[in-house]
């Protein structure tokens, strides 16, 4: 009796865990959809898609050609709600702080990171690990 109860407990837990895992997938999912429609809306237009471009181009692309994933999360938040004043010849990337919410530029982060290496997103996971409190 008791060791079927056990039993019983522990599959209960196997399948919790299991569930909550699936949950957690299912809202990253969704993030990830959502940070899509915001960045073709806000980004798209300046910093192009997926693929193309390259290091050196200015708006850079955020794919994997470009540098985005050299920066910690708080930084790349940072410079995307508050802009970066315009260089000689080259033009500003706008403050987005009255257009877009910290969640939704984490969300747009999200949708970022799929564009990037495996060994991109370890890197940029560990720097932001480094710089973000
Ligand atoms: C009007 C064009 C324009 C739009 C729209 C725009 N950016 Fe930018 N962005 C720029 C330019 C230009 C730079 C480069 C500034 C520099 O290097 O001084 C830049 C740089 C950046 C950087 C820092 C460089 C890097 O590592 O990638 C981030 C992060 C960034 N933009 C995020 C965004 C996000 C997120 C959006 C959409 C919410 C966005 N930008 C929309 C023009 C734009």
């Amino acid at each position: 009796m008791r060791r079927s109860l056990t039993r019983a407990l522990a599959a209960c837990t196997v399948l919790l865990v299991l569930t909550g895992c699936a949950a957690d997938e299912q809202a990253d999912e969704a993030e990830v959809a959502r940070g899509g429609e915001l960045y073709d809306r806000h980004c798209a237009a300046c910093h192009g898609g997926a693929t193309g471009g390259q290091i050196s181009d200015i708006p850079p692309p955020h794919n994997a050609e470009g540098h985005t994933w050299h920066h910690a999360d708080c930084d790349l938040v940072d410079m995307t709600l508050h802009g970066m004043p315009p260089r000689e010849g080259f033009p500003a990337m706008p403050a987005f702080e009255n257009e877009l919410t910290e969640d939704e530029v984490e969300a747009i982060l999200a949708h970022i990171k799929t564009w990037w290496e495996p060994d991109q997103r370890e890197h940029q996971a560990e720097v932001t690990e480094q710089v973000c409190d």
